[in-house]
């Protein structure tokens, strides 16, 4: 007997769509010349988490939002296939909101389902349940919840009998602490809803607004809580506290060279053709290909980029991106995020006096 044929599949493969647009204002000034979205986490960059999050999830063919950083994410993530998606990118002229980034999108879209993902964020456990689930159950949307400490901070979500009955942006008085996490699935019916709503007090067209009128108009909205965690990497405290839970979970490889004056302990990324010389690295920590890291001390939850420079100085909880130099420094660095390129130097230079070149929207903490 022939095998039957397979039965036709019920719904549509769901689409990806990642926003890598939006201006990135919490993070100058760094983004003032880079995307934030780009910024390295572990040394690699926040928006591959989720753009991995999809392939594992099986979902291949993603939409990227961009506005004008377009350039450097399409450098960055090429046609998506070496991390095993099929990219489609979107642009997006201005940052008008995560609904407006959806109409946006809504040609790649059309009447397919899809989970879209803040390209800034990062969630533990991936997404892969959360798409099967929606996959297989017949909600119009889902959102994604945790519980915070602080609601007024957040966009909350209340529910009622295992429904989402309302979402409130940054509650004065909230009635639940279910904060909105950066991940959504939706079917075709956002589309219609983000044509309905208005632009917000602030000029956006509000994702909340759009999922408010899904309910408000009889559609059904689930909730989901992460008990993982997730990170919303906007402000430079987040960023480093990702970068923390990332290393905290990354395997040692020793693939660069260490001489017999250096110590390395605890679990340690030193990538090829990284050099440590006469220098102590205590991990967690990742050193990226072609750095130089000489009398010097890399301590725990440090995340140094290709091609640094380290030398007669002292780093701790930062990330440092590529090209960068630290070199005879009177104290030892912490809690930093140092952008590209950029050098920190004690100098014998007379005058003796403190030297800048520095960006707008800066921040230098002097002992
Ligand atoms: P946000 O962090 O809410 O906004 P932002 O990037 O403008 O940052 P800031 O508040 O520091 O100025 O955006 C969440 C994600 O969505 C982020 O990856 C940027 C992206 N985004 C878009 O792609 N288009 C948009 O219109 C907006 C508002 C955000």
């Amino acid at each position: 007997m022939s095998p039957s044929p397979e039965p036709p599949l019920r719904k549509p493969p769901l689409k990806g769509l990642v926003l890598s647009g939006g201006a990135g204002t919490r993070l100058r000034p760094i983004t003032h010349t880079s995307a934030k979205q780009l910024v390295p986490v572990a040394n690699t960059p926040v928006l591959f988490y989720g753009l991995r999050a999809m392939a594992d999830a099986g979902v291949t063919d993603v939409g990227i939002i961009v506005g004008d950083t377009h350039e450097e994410v399409r450098a960055a993530v090429g046609d998506g296939s070496a991390l095993g998606i099929d990219v489609t990118f979107i642009r997006q002229d201005q940052p008008l909101g995560l609904a407006h980034a959806v109409l946006t999108a809504a040609d790649f879209l059309g009447d397919s389902p899809f989970v879209m993902y803040l390209g800034d964020n990062l969630l533990q456990g991936g997404i892969t349940e959360l798409v099967e689930d929606f996959r297989a159950g017949d909600a119009d949307a889902g959102i994604l919840l945790q519980r915070v400490d602080d609601p007024s901070s957040y966009g909350i979500a209340e529910l009622d009998d295992g429904r989402v009955v309302r979402l409130v942006e940054k509650p004065k008085q909230p009635r639940s602490d279910l904060a909105l996490v950066g991940v959504y699935l939706f079917t075709s019916s956002i589309l219609d809803a983000a044509r309905a709503i208005a632009p917000s007090a602030r000029g956006e067209l509000e994702i909340t607004d759009a999922i408010q009128h899904l309910i408000d108009t009889g559609l059904r909205v689930d909730p989901h809580i992460v008990t993982g965690w997730w990170k919303d990497t906007g402000r430079i405290g987040d960023m480093l506290e990702a970068n923390r839970l990332i290393l905290d979970v990354m395997a040692h490889r020793i693939d660069g060279d260490v001489d017999d004056a250096s110590t390395v302990e605890g679990r340690v990324v030193l990538e090829q053709g990284a050099r440590l010389v006469r220098s102590s690295v205590r991990g967690p920590a990742i050193i990226g290909r072609g750095a130089l890291v000489e009398d010097a001390y890399i301590g725990p939850y440090t995340a140094v980029s290709d091609d640094v420079v380290v030398r007669n100085a002292e780093v701790e909880h930062s990330i440092i991106l590529n090209g960068s130099r630290l070199e005879n420094l009177p104290a030892r660095v912490e809690s930093s995020l140092i952008g590209k390129d950029v050098v920190i130097e004690r100098t014998d230079a007379q005058p003796r006096a403190l030297r800048f070149m520095v960006g707008d929207s800066s921040v230098i903490g002097l002992l």
